[in-house]
């Protein structure tokens, strides 16, 4: 059976602060610079979400990307859209909600949608020229 990639994208607004508890403010700023600001800052984060797998004879899908788009919206949407990261998102309580560290947790959110065989990449992008990539690992 071929396997096809297909993807879906999605956007959400979100404001985050990264820092270390156990480091100073001086510290911080020398680590993350802007990205420390004690004030928070936002992001228009740009997502895409891929699933790979067979396509399905019966439908000629590899997943309905209906059912994709509401998992997304109601796992990552309107878990992150126009939230502050650090102090309203459960997941970054205590995980510094760098780009790196947010694919992670979308990736491990939505993955409980795949069917066996299948596979996920998540694509997140915090400026139109920064992106982070996560692909599961098999
Ligand atoms: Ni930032």
């Amino acid at each position: 059976m071929k396997r096809v990639k297909v993807s879906r994208k999605a956007h959400f607004n979100a404001a985050h602060r990264l820092y270390r508890k156990d480091w100073s403010d001086a510290q911080n700023e020398a680590q993350f610079g802007k990205c420390s600001n004690p004030h928070y800052h936002g992001h228009n984060y740009e997502l895409i979400v891929s699933v790979e797998g067979e396509i399905d004879p019966e439908t000629g899908y590899v997943m309905d990307m209906k059912v994709l788009k509401d998992y997304i919206k109601s796992e990552v949407e309107d878990a992150f859209d126009h939230k502050n990261l650090n102090i309203e998102v459960p997941e970054f309580k205590n995980l510094i909600p760098s780009a790196e560290n947010m694919v992670v947790v979308i990736h491990d959110k939505l993955k409980k949608i795949l069917s066996p065989g299948q596979t996920m990449e998540v694509v997140l992008y915090e400026t139109p020229r920064n992106f982070v990539t996560y692909t599961e690992q098999a």
